[in-house]
């Protein structure tokens, strides 16, 4: 059992990053809504492993009416409370401070004076002024602010907008701070949230991959016992990771069903037996629906028609090879600690921004097995930490996502296989040039798409009349917004003659410069 904190969630974009920083300084932690009840929290603490809370920011303002707080039992545990802008707010308000609708947004890059030598900060500064004051640079983004401090605290920072910018209550270790310690702009940030979480709060940094490898492995074994596991393998980092994992932990009761829909990467299904089959000895079963594939979505150009033919065929093609391991009693997925915490949700999510992006959701019901999902726990840069201790290629473990629907939906309009073959050569060469000028790790999503338009070139002393290619580079953390790569053009010129050269029915090729949102990054 780790020590470990819990986050309340008052619904700021920036929370799941105050998680990654706590988890950074080896400290287990778990996001939750903030209206959550008081006997929830009483639950959460119950195995006597609590060791402090964090509030979150929020986009809400804690001095209009009717805002949320943190249920009152977080200030009667005993354990310290880190309040974090909207948190330090509502901190403030609910233990009889007063908050007030600020004239000016403070927003961006400030200067916050340290005050009050509290354990929080002390040592921890950016600059001194040459009056000898420690300084940090943060990132603001308010409107209301602490203008009354409750009762028991003092003064912790400031700046000029914002005179109460952070706050202490030593004795009972209440600390909160009106800017941003997650965000990597407040360059001391790491150092703040670390000394809270392992000083203040105690907690013993043992929230380490190696150890967590071991105990997640006893963890399935018992989970599992003597049954058997069917595991929907795609290829994917999450599904991959997932795979070695529980085969390690229960060895040859452990079968991968891989469909292979014939909208894969150049080479990609050969790549994953190779490396599950093979190289690790998993035991998966290879189910080629290529075939299939293409003869349902023949004539079929509608992007959501594409996208739900080519979903139901693999559904329906895993749950037949399903069917065919007898003993099977569990279903592994993938699944990983921001997919938790997006589909539980609570009122300040917003259900609109959350898509279901999972190639085998919805399976289970017809298939009464239960759930094994080992990733719960796990942000996206753990799961590749354990995946290359379980060693998984590193090519793999750092791969670009890919979309469910694969290349049916970078084909646009209808999906012919002649098309899908075009598409890989061409995506592979754009992959590779990337890869070789250090440009792939820089985009979180690269890929190319096939246009189902001709134009006319002018090949030797001939006309060619051919199909065009479009390229797409994108930079992004969350992939709600993205912004497109600013690819160097030597390397587009590069790009784009290779794959003109090379592949025979491409004349054309495009660069897309357009940004999320408007544009969404895949094109259908
Ligand atoms: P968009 O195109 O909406 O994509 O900007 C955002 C991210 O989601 C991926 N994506 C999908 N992934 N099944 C998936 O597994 C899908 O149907 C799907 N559609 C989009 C996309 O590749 C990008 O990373």
């Amino acid at each position: 059992m780790h020590d470990k904190i819990l986050i309340l969630d008052f619904g700021a974009q920036y929370t799941q990053l105050i998680a990654r920083r706590v988890r950074e300084a080896k400290v287990y932690c778990e996001i939750h809504p903030c209206d959550v009840s008081d006997a929830f929290v009483r639950d959460f603490a119950s195995d006597g492993k609590l060791r402090g809370v964090i509030l979150s920011g929020s986009h809400l303002s804690a001095y209009q009416e009717a805002t949320l707080q943190a249920p009152k039992v977080v200030f009667e545990l005993g354990v310290p409370v880190l309040g974090i802008c909207y948190g330090m707010q509502t901190m403030a308000q609910q233990l009889g401070g007063k908050v007030e609708a600020g004239k000016l947004r403070e927003f961006g890059y400030a200067e916050v004076r340290a005050r009050g030598h509290t354990r929080l900060l002390e040592g921890i500064e950016d600059f001194r002024t040459p009056a000898g004051h420690g300084m940090l640079k943060v990132w603001m983004s308010h409107g209301d602010k602490v203008v009354d401090l409750p009762p028991g605290f003092k003064l912790m920072a400031s700046t000029e907008a914002c005179p109460i910018a952070g706050m202490a209550d030593e004795a009972r270790r209440y600390y909160a701070v009106q800017f941003h310690p997650e965000v990597t702009h407040t360059p001391q940030g790491s150092k703040l949230l670390q000394r809270f979480v392992r000083d203040i709060c105690g907690c013993r940094g043992d929230w380490r991959m190696p150890d967590y490898v071991s105990e997640v492995i006893q963890k399935i074994q018992a989970q599992v016992g003597e049954d058997e596991v069917i595991l929907g393998l795609s290829g994917g980092v999450d599904s991959s990771v997932a795979a070695a994992l529980i085969h390690q932990a229960i060895g040859r009761q452990l079968t991968c069903v891989f469909v292979d829909h014939g909208l894969l990467r150049l080479n990609e299904a050969q790549q994953v037996m190779d490396t599950f089959a093979k190289h690790l000895q998993v035991k998966v079963v290879h189910v080629d629906a290529s075939a299939e594939m293409f003869a349902a979505l023949k004539g079929v150009t509608d992007p959501e028609q594409k996208r739900k033919i080519i979903g139901k065929l693999f559904v329906d093609v895993f749950q037949k090879e399903s069917k065919k391991i007898a003993n099977a009693r569990w279903l592994a997925q993938g699944t990983i600690y921001p997919d938790v915490i997006e589909s539980a949700g609570g009122k300040t999510k917003k259900a609109a921004t959350i898509k279901s992006h999972h190639n085998v959701g919805g399976l289970p019901a017809s298939l009464h097995l239960k759930l094994l999902e080992p990733l719960r726990e796990l942000f996206k840069d753990e799961v590749r930490e354990l995946g290359l201790a379980l060693g998984l290629p590193r090519e793999m473990v750092f791969r670009h996502p890919f979309p469910g629907p694969g290349l049916g939906v970078r084909v646009l309009g209808e999906v012919k296989q002649e098309y899908v073959q075009l598409l890989q050569r061409a995506d592979d060469i754009f992959v590779n040039e990337l890869r070789n000028s250090a440009w792939y790790d820089k985009t979180a999503q690269a890929f190319a798409v096939f246009l189902p338009v001709k134009s006319v070139g002018v090949m030797g002393d001939g006309r060619t009349y051919e199909h065009v290619v479009a390229l797409r580079a994108v930079e992004t953390s969350d992939f709600m917004t993205a912004a497109w790569a600013p690819l160097p053009y030597e390397l587009l010129a590069k790009v784009a003659s290779r794959i003109i050269n090379e592949v025979r029915g491409i004349n054309r090729v495009t660069y897309d410069i357009s940004s999320k949102p408007p544009a969404t990054i895949e094109w259908e």
